[in-house]
């Protein structure tokens, strides 16, 4: 049995028929081909999935995709371009914060979930943040200097948008 469900993903529309028992990961991936989410385990752990659901930093397998009917969602692909990053992707690539873009994507939109919520988070706050995320492949700290140099960006451009 499937219903029709409609979610706001990157500022789209979109309905889709689904199981009741589909994740919003799922529904992301293989419904609309968003693959920059990833899945990264079965036990709701590794934060490879999160995403953005009505601002707020989700885990996106623990979700299913009817809880999110009406709702908008932000993925990796939604928050910045090639053209124009996001300051956290420029932070990220300016701190060397990533390695793989298996874990980054995830680490992201929990950095900026978090930047969203509190604009000015102490190391603490940060680590904090982020230990629903695992990283595997580098160390923490290259990504709680990216976190912070884009906590920094964040409020310049803030600043820049209220000034135009
Ligand atoms: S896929 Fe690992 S926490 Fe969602
Ligand atoms: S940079 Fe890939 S697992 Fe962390």
């Amino acid at each position: 049995m499937t219903t029709e469900v409609t979610i706001f993903v990157n500022g789209a529309e979109q309905t889709r028929a689904v199981e009741p028992r589909t994740l919003l990961v799922e529904f992301l991936r293989e419904g609309l081909g968003l693959t920059g989410t990833h899945v990264g385990c079965d036990t709701s752990q590794c934060g490879a999935c999160t995403v953005l659901l009505d601002g707020k930093a989700v885990k996106s397998c623990t979700v299913l995709a009817v809880q999110a009917a009406g709702q908008h969602v932000t993925t990796v692909e939604g928050i910045g371009s090639v053209e124009a990053l996001h300051p956290v992707q420029a932070a990220f690539w300016e701190k060397h914060g990533l390695q793989c873009g298996f874990c980054t994507p995830g680490v992201m939109m929990t950095a900026i979930g978090l930047l969203q919520e509190r604009p000015q988070p102490s190391e603490g706050e940060i680590r904090s943040a982020l230990d629903g995320v695992i990283c595997r492949c580098t160390g923490y700290q290259n990504i709680v200097r990216a976190v912070q140099d884009a906590a920094v960006r964040m409020a310049a451009r803030d600043a820049q948008t209220a000034s135009d």
